[in-house]
């Protein structure tokens, strides 16, 4: 049997249209969710929605509609941009499904009946007409940050759970397991700036907002915000039931990829609320960096950034996938431009990648009539290029293993830059003019086409329509991972299809930077 993988994004606020930063999260989950499917595991790959809280009520009430009316367009908004993105996702949970409402409270009621949930007194500071509770560093000049009035100590009854409790049992599993935060530095920042100065229990119901799962045994509350969303991993697949055959195969989480602001709820909250159930801990927490627009974080309420569909009409779907999955090193910020997206397109995929395929299929329609041969004339020149190809399957696994999803693109453009250079090395039309060099040629030509072939695989869980589009053009029905053990796979006696450009060139003076 194979073996499984669970990789999730985090669940998206619906408060309002998905931008590109959702998008970076969602693309990179994607790829990963692609490359172990490709390499034979047994893929889940969640993401989904978090629906409830305070805020989505104030949206919908502000628009005339009821919360759920307000959170079901924009989810299938959400689901459009999805497809349009080509992300394979295998579930997409909700926190409004009846079966997770139904789990969360089961969790609540347990971590309750258990002691580690208690009834106490949160206070805080509260703006009346926004209906918000902000702690003192969320305020503006002493103010609400939301409409700028003046805040209200106040104080409700509300449910905690103990976190404190489980400080120590944390710590230890941290000191086990080395790779459970990466990066590295965000394990330090945890460690240093929330556990080791002391947990505190943590509130996890409140009165003053209607919009939530109601904790049955007390329905003046509601579950306040991470026990409805972190819960979504494992309501998905069953829990409570613990037999339940998805929950058996998948649980724990192989990886929970997810931004740095939320590094801190998904290390520290979600472990003790699985210590606390008595259940696995996920394997890896990978909390990446942000896309920064103009110096800051994309926003919703700043409007700074287009729909990311307009890049995909503009630019086409791999484009997108592969600057947000290529041009930031994973794990630090980097600048979101169009400038960037368009500079990126045009010199690996039209120049490096486009180019080369554009070339080799032009080549061989041209002195074979578009059929494979491969006469093995080899010279010096070919070892190196074969052994370059030949080992990308494990730099790209070992990039894959250890998340460096940037570099693991950047060592298959080297290939591809290389497999340019030895056309213009071995130069197949000089060949060509010379009769006796006719089976050398079929040779440089099959190299080439072999080693397309065999990146084409490796892009696949990057840029799969694009890989797509190179399978058809080679004609080729290999096109599994277990066909890049060797070189010389590709059919021989085959006729390709005709060429097609896979990227134009974008003038990047018709665009805005
Ligand atoms: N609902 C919570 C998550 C609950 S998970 C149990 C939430 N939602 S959110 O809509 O605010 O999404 C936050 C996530 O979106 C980030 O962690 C990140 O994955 C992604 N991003 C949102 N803006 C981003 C950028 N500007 N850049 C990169 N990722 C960004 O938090």
């Amino acid at each position: 049997m194979s073996k499984k993988y669970y990789i999730t994004t985090p669940i998206y606020y619906p408060s309002a249209s998905f931008h590109i930063g959702h998008c970076y999260t969602t693309i990179i989950a994607d790829a990963i969710a692609r490359y172990k499917r490709l390499t034979g595991y047994d893929v889940f790959f969640q993401t989904g929605s978090d629906e409830h809280g305070e805020k989505i009520e104030r949206k919908a009430a502000e628009a005339g509609v009821t919360p759920k009316e307000y959170v079901d367009k924009i989810i299938e908004d959400a689901k459009d941009l999805w497809a349009s993105l080509g992300i394979s996702y295998d579930y997409f949970i909700r926190t409004t499904d009846k079966e997770h409402e139904e789990a969360v409270q089961k969790i609540f009621k347990k971590l309750y009946d258990q002691g580690d949930i208690y009834k106490g007194e949160y206070k805080g500071l509260y703006c009346i007409p926004c209906e918000s509770f902000w702690t003192e560093s969320q305020l503006v000049d002493g103010k609400c940050p939301d409409c700028g009035r003046e805040v209200k100590e106040v104080s409700e009854e509300a449910y905690f759970f103990k976190l404190s409790k489980y400080q120590d049992k944390l710590i230890k599993f941290y000191d086990e397991h080395p790779n459970f935060i990466l990066p590295l530095s965000r394990k330090n920042e945890m460690l240093n700036n929330f556990i080791k100065p002391g947990l505190e229990d943590l509130c996890v119901s409140r009165t003053s907002f209607k919009w939530g799962i109601s904790v049955d045994f007390d329905p003046k509350h509601v579950v306040y915000v991470w026990i409805d969303a972190l819960s979504n991993y494992i309501t998905s697949l069953g829990y409570p039931d613990e037999n339940a055959p998805m929950f058996q195969k998948y649980w724990p989480a192989d990886l929970h990829l997810v931004g740095k602001e939320i590094v801190r709820f998904h290390t520290i909250i979600w472990p003790c609320m699985l210590m606390a159930l008595n259940l696995s801990l996920p394997k890896q927490v990978f909390g990446h960096g942000w896309l920064i627009i103009d110096g800051g974080k994309i926003s919703k309420s700043l409007g700074n950034y287009k729909d990311p569909r307009e890049y995909i009409q503009d630019y086409g779907v791999d484009a997108v996938r592969y600057y947000a999955l290529r041009e930031v090193p994973f794990g630090s910020d980097g600048n979101f431009s169009e400038s960037a997206l368009i500079n990126r397109t045009n010199s690996d995929l039209a120049n490096t990648l486009g180019n080369l395929v554009n070339r080799t299929i032009s080549m061989s329609q041209k002195y074979f009539d578009g059929v494979t041969l491969n006469p093995k004339v080899r010279e010096e020149i070919d070892v190196d290029l074969i052994a370059n190809v030949l080992a990308l399957k494990e730099i790209v696994e070992e990039k894959m293993t250890e998340l460096k999803v940037n570099e693991a693109l950047e060592s298959i453009m080297e290939v591809l830059k290389k497999c340019n250079k030895y056309i213009d090395d071995t130069t197949p039309w000089t060949l060509a003019k010379d009769e006796t060099k006719k089976d050398r040629l079929a040779t440089v030509l099959y190299n080439l086409l072999e080693s397309i072939r065999i990146c084409a695989i490796l892009l696949s869980p990057f840029i799969p329509t694009t890989s797509k589009k190179i399978f058809a053009q080679l004609n080729t029905k290999e096109t599994t991972y277990d066909t890049l053990s060797s070189f010389g796979k590709l059919e021989e006696n085959h006729k390709l299809n005709q060429p097609e450009i896979l990227f134009n060139r974008i003038d990047i003076k018709n665009v805005q930077a």
